[in-house]
């Protein structure tokens, strides 16, 4: 039909070549136009396509703070994005795609936010349960073995609220928590809260209901470990038997020297109790912890309420380091131990001041013993 009409119409008069040579180029024509036409429009999204694949990879180089502004798209999958892209090129963007779009981001969100350690669901939520002590006696230990446990979210650092920053307010102490979902217990350690005269009141006035953790340890030891790391920081500070005794020939500790009197831990612990009960706080044996540390996490999981699901299963005993390490850490699929500053080499003390040292703390570990209900053998 076209041949007939372009023949009658174009060139009415003319030969049978010439009629052939017209629809010849018609043809041409029309397979030029269906190339340029592929060509075109392949070309206006796979470029594309790789520009921001491109542009991704940059941002993985990036700071965080600026990672967090121009990330979104990157996080959006390679499958998701070409759904994006196609509904932007074409400009259809249909109620049922754009559903399906935002299926596919809210499944990517979540599957990042289980694998990342700041996770996008959940809410910010004040604290259920803090460990609140001892400095040195193994706090960083049970914060990292505790999380690793799924119904459980803490803060990794020590924000020092109930003590140093508790003029900034609830406000901002919830805004250093992590996300976390109704079912998750949100935790944070800070060991000086424990000799902070305030901080139980401070604290049973955010929630008498906290569940509260002390991690206890042979107090003459725990001093020694106090001392090590201060000299650590500090190499010209006094002896340890300079800081520790006012007067050592008649045996008189000085008490306000702090390695000392964070070890009277029956004088701190009537301060807490005045704010709570004691079925409200649980105490972490130091040294089990290093002898059996799936045993002090299973008492730790059933104080606060969760399934024993951290088992021995989950440690290892590390030769090299002398402490048991964890399989497999909240953050990493990787065998962790704790860092350098933990199980470090203590300052060798004369065997007669430690004596005197346990004389010393004696009468403090019998009535703490009697009145948590546990002998912790430290004498
Ligand atoms: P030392 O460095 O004196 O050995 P905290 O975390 O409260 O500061 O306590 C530090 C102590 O935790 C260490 O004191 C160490 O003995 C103890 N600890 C308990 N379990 C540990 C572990 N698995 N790895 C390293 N240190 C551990």
């Amino acid at each position: 039909m076209a041949y007939r009409f372009l023949s009658s119409r174009i060139v009415p008069s003319s030969n049978r070549l010439s009629r052939r040579i017209i629809f010849i180029f018609t043809i041409s024509l029309c397979f030029m136009y269906l190339c340029y036409s592929i060509l075109f429009c392949s070309g206006t999204i796979m470029p594309n396509q790789r520009l921001e694949d491109h542009r991704c990879v940059h941002l993985k180089n990036m700071g965080s703070k600026k990672l967090l502004q121009k990330s979104h798209y990157c996080t959006i999958s390679a499958k998701a994005r070409v759904i994006s892209d196609e509904t932007r090129a074409v400009g259809l963007l249909n109620q049922s795609k754009h559903s399906a779009f935002q299926k596919t981001q809210d499944v990517v969100d979540h599957k990042q936010s289980n694998n990342s350690n700041s996770p996008k669901y959940g809410n910010k939520k004040l604290p259920n349960a803090l460990i609140v002590g001892v400095k040195k006696g193994g706090t960083r230990a049970v914060l990292e073995f505790i999380r690793i446990h799924p119904d459980v979210r803490a803060l990794g650092t020590e924000p020092h609220f109930f003590d140093r920053n508790y003029d900034k307010g609830l406000d901002w102490y919830r805004g250093l928590m992590p996300r976390t979902l109704d079912s998750q217990i949100t935790m944070e350690k800070t060991p000086s809260y424990f000799v902070t005269r305030e901080a139980p009141r401070r604290i049973s006035n955010m929630s008498r209901e906290t569940k509260l953790i002390v991690v206890v340890r042979n107090p003459v030891t725990r001093a020694i470990s106090d001392y090590t790391q201060t000299l650590s920081k500090k190499p010209d500070i006094p002896s340890f038997e300079e800081l520790a005794f006012k007067n050592r020939s008649q045996g008189i500790v000085d008490t306000s020297w702090n390695a000392i009197r964070i070890g009277m831990y029956i004088l701190h612990l009537e301060n807490w109790l005045q704010y709570f009960r004691l079925s409200q706080i649980h105490f972490v044996s130091g040294e089990r912890l290093i002898t059996d540390p799936a045993g002090e996490l299973g008492r730790v999981q059933d104080f606060l309420g969760l399934k024993r699901i951290i088992t021995d299963k989950h440690f290892y005993f590390n030769r090299t380091k002398g402490f048991p390490c964890l399989k497999k850490p909240e953050s990493s699929s990787q065998p962790r131990c704790l860092g350098k500053s933990k199980g470090r080499t203590h300052v060798q003390i004369d065997q007669e001041v430690i004596e005197q040292l346990r004389e010393f703390y004696r009468p403090f570990n019998v009535k703490f013993y009697e009145m948590v209900g546990h002998d912790f053998r430290w004498d």
